[in-house]
């Protein structure tokens, strides 16, 4: 479809109009109107259209089976690409098949190679389906005024339906249906895909190792931590878990989500606002909130013990360790999460339990059934 324009502000001389720049020659122009005598004018638009390759009936009912051949090779790719996914389950062991390299190199060839020949089909099938079906329009229209004038606006939607009457979407319905199968398979295979990004994640975000019990060591060591090992105010440690896996030690995975400061504090600076709760975790002044900023992420390691502050150096997040590590300033909106602490019968500092909320950074329901 080719839009000839014409302007006209330049005014017709005593030769007629002057041509512009992008208008078809005067030959030109005497050709579309040699065309339009030749073939008759199918097309109702609102503006003389000369359909420049006339599509008899024959052509398009063979166009249309051609078409819809094409997009059942597509439909029957498509599942050809479930059946080589499904093929390929995980092991025994619950690993996926293609964490073998043979194994994978087969899957990826089989689901490659059968995804490219269903979006190929439905290409060959559009091409033909334009090629042999669809009328092609040359379509001439004046230089207007940009705003389309009521009439134009009025006439658009049946203009619209007229186009998908003529392309033969609506009006050829084995091809129109054998398009819609090929795309089933063609849509659901992202979503079937999302199965490779993993088991949900369930409440793993929501908990660390820490339970009732569980001794603490100063973090880099193997040293377990007394109450009285904080005897002075406005001291800090940082410390982790004991591990009972004198080989390996705690995963970095699980040193991460379960570090904490352990800070001694003189138990009347505890601020009014603070609940029973809270202090109830605390010991003898010694509270312990996670060292992991709830910004995202970085070791918030700076504490100043006159103003009870505790700093995340990456941004300014200042939490204030005297009121359940709120922050007071800064791009975190989350407080520290808080890891209750008690004394056991040998005077070893443990966890009373999990942390008061999620660790870490926040994310979309960090806080639900805090
Ligand atoms: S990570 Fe702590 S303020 Fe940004």
């Amino acid at each position: 479809m080719t839009d000839n324009n014409t302007n006209h502000d330049s005014g017709a001389g005593a030769e007629g109009p002057d041509r512009v720049i992008g208008t078809p020659s005067p030959a030109g122009e005497s050709l579309a109107g040699a065309t339009a005598t030749a073939h008759e004018r199918r097309h109702e638009g609102p503006y003389p259209a000369v359909e420049t390759h006339p599509r008899p009936e024959e052509m398009q009912r063979k166009g249309e089976k051609l078409a819809a051949l094409w997009f059942l090779v597509a439909f029957l790719a498509g599942i050809g690409f479930f059946v080589s996914y499904f093929s390929f389950p995980p092991n025994a062991e619950g690993e996926p098949a293609i964490a073998d390299p043979q194994t994978a190199q087969y899957a990826n060839m089989l689901m490659g190679g059968t995804i490219a020949l269903a979006l190929f089909a439905i290409g060959a099938g559009m091409t033909v389906w334009a090629r042999r079906v669809m009328p092609h329009y040359e379509v001439s229209s004046p230089y207007d005024e940009l705003p389309s004038s009521p009439e134009e606006k009025g006439s658009f939607s049946d203009f619209f339906m007229q186009g998908a009457h003529e392309s033969g979407f609506t009006k050829r319905p084995l091809m129109r249906r054998t398009l819609l199968l090929a795309m089933v398979p063609l849509g659901l295979a992202p979503i079937v895909l999302l199965r490779d990004t993993g088991p949900l994640p369930g409440d793993k975000l929501k908990h660390t190792m820490w339970e009732d019990g569980m001794r603490m060591v100063v973090e880099g060591t193997d040293r377990l931590i007394r109450a009285s090992d904080l005897d002075e105010v406005g001291g800090m440690v940082t410390a982790l878990p004991e591990s009972h896996d004198p080989e390996h030690g705690l995963s970095l995975n699980d040193q991460a989500k379960t570090v904490v400061l352990l800070i001694k504090m003189d138990p009347a600076d505890f601020s009014d606002e603070m609940t029973q709760q809270q202090l109830d975790w605390t010991h003898d002044g010694i509270v312990a909130y996670s060292k992991i900023c709830t910004h995202v992420g970085c070791p918030a390691a700076l504490y100043e013990q006159t103003s009870h502050r505790i700093l995340c150096p990456c941004h300014q997040s200042t939490f204030d360790a005297a009121n359940g590590a709120k922050v007071v300033f800064g791009p975190a909106h989350r407080a520290l999460p808080q890891l209750p602490v008690r004394v056991d019968d040998e005077g070893y500092l443990v966890a009373a339990g999990d942390f008061s909320s999620a660790v870490g950074p926040t994310f979309w329901d960090a806080e639900k059934g805090d």
